[in-house]
């Protein structure tokens, strides 16, 4: 029998000479190359269609950017982001890694393979999802041992199609939800990333523009009154908002195996969605309700990195978010401007929120008046004051002794000189 292996590929170095490498050192008698489309810019798939067909290699694009984008609109109801990053590489992982799944197992596939290295977070996103499979799993950059200038060797050596693009320069990794660069130069933390890195924002300038989004269950559905899809409501937010600066993260990110990287990342949609979105939960949960909901969060947004969005947590943490959501229902105005999309206004039928309480124009609300928090004030702090007080009496009482123990110790000393004794 024919033994295929499935290979995630992208007609970069890494992926084109794992495509004889899993012949020659695995075995297999045919690679099927698959490419996942998450909103990639066109011209990454013209490269990979180019190199696939350069190579012979049956070549597979799978459209996944539908669901991807819909992964990326629950990500923003946990207000996703790890260390500041909104995550767009590590949700778009599993989404891929499962496409080329089905795309393994629809060809008879025995062997599924990626072309990440050893060091970076990938390789254990889309090992989590294919170990799910009886597929053996394989690695071969990590597994051999592969650096980059022993691959652009075997390729030339090989005769293997190897763009230029933006290899060499920058690591790019890119999806509709956000633009990661990396590698190069930007290796050292401290070197000054040059404005050319960056694609999808502008230099912030003066200009502004005032923009409104509205949510329903905490879904972002429409801009300035008119309805949108996810799809083209990330990839218009991109546009708009990139063109204002917004989105721009220069960052030391701690990877899954401790390994800290600096990392810059673009995300024009993703910022002014998050920031929207916060703005409306505020107005619309209780404060009990938020601080929790800052932990779930937070849990969400660690598994939403590891690439685990279908552990049992999430889905558990996932109940208390649909529930918070059922609220997160309205519209926010949001300024871009200077790199920045600030909250300046937000609106709900749920907003907790009662105008004649927080007024200072107002003397009675429900029938308590301001005189009714003066019982209160003589509380607020009341443990603390208490607990300083108990402090600092103790002190005193120590000391108190301590002073009276040396004066004690000194009379003795005045003593014993008096008797002649010596006292070194
Ligand atoms: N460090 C990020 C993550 O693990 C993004 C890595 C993207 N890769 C790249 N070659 N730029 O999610």
């Amino acid at each position: 029998m024919t033994q295929r292996v499935a290979l995630a590929f992208s007609g970069g170095l890494d992926t084109t000479v794992c495509v004889p490498l899993l012949e020659e050192e695995y075995g297999y008698d045919e690679v099927i190359g698959v490419t996942v489309d998450v909103g990639q810019p066109k011209a990454e798939f013209e490269e990979a269609e180019e190199t696939a067909a350069a190579l012979d290699l049956e070549h597979y694009v799978v459209d996944a950017t539908e669901e991807f984008a819909q992964l990326c609109l629950d990500s923003v109801r946990a207000n996703a982001d790890y260390q500041g990053y909104p995550l767009g590489t590590s949700l778009a992982r599993p989404v891929i890694a499962q496409a080329i799944l089905e795309v393994a197992l629809e060809h008879d596939c025995t062997g599924i393979a990626h072309g990440c290295t050893g060091k970076g977070n990938d390789q254990l996103r889309f090992e989590a999802v294919w170990r799910s499979s009886d597929l053996e799993v394989i690695a071969p950059v990590r597994e051999l041992g592969l650096t980059r200038e022993w691959e652009m060797e075997y390729a030339e050596k090989k005769s293997l199609p190897v763009q230029g693009g933006n290899e060499g320069v920058w690591s790019i990794d890119t999806n509709i939800w956000s633009r990661s660069i990396e590698g190069g130069h930007l290796e050292d933390p401290s070197y000054v990333p040059p404005e050319d890195i960056y694609e999808w924002t502008t230099t912030p300038t003066g200009e502004s523009e005032t923009i409104e989004l509205e949510f329903e269950n905490g879904y972002p559905v429409a801009l300035n009154g008119e309805a949108y899809g996810p799809v083209e409501l990330i990839e218009t937010l991109n546009e708009l908002a990139g063109s204002y600066g917004v989105g721009r993260t220069d960052m030391m990110e701690d990877r899954m195996l401790g390994l800290k990287v600096r990392e810059n990342y673009e995300h024009p949609a993703a910022t002014t969605l998050l920031n929207a979105h916060e703005g409306l939960e505020q107005l619309v949960l209780t404060k009990e309700e938020r601080d929790f909901k800052t932990l779930v969060d937070n849990e969400w947004s660690q598994k939403g990195y590891e690439g685990l969005v279908d552990a049992p947590l999430v889905s558990a943490l996932e109940g208390f978010i649909e529930e918070t959501q059922t609220k997160v229902t309205g519209t926010v105005t949001i300024k871009l401007q200077g790199g920045q999309a600030r909250v300046v206004g937000r609106d709900s039928e749920y907003a907790v929120y009662s105008e004649s309480a927080a007024s200072f124009n107002t003397e009675t609300v429900d029938g308590i008046k301001q005189e009714d928090a003066t019982g209160v004030a003589k509380y607020h702090g009341f443990q603390s004051r208490l607990a300083n007080k108990v402090t600092a009496a103790v002190t005193e009482a120590a000391n108190k002794s301590k002073e009276s123990e040396e004066s004690e110790e000194s009379e003795e000393e005045d003593t014993l000189k008096a008797d002649g004794g010596t006292f070194e």
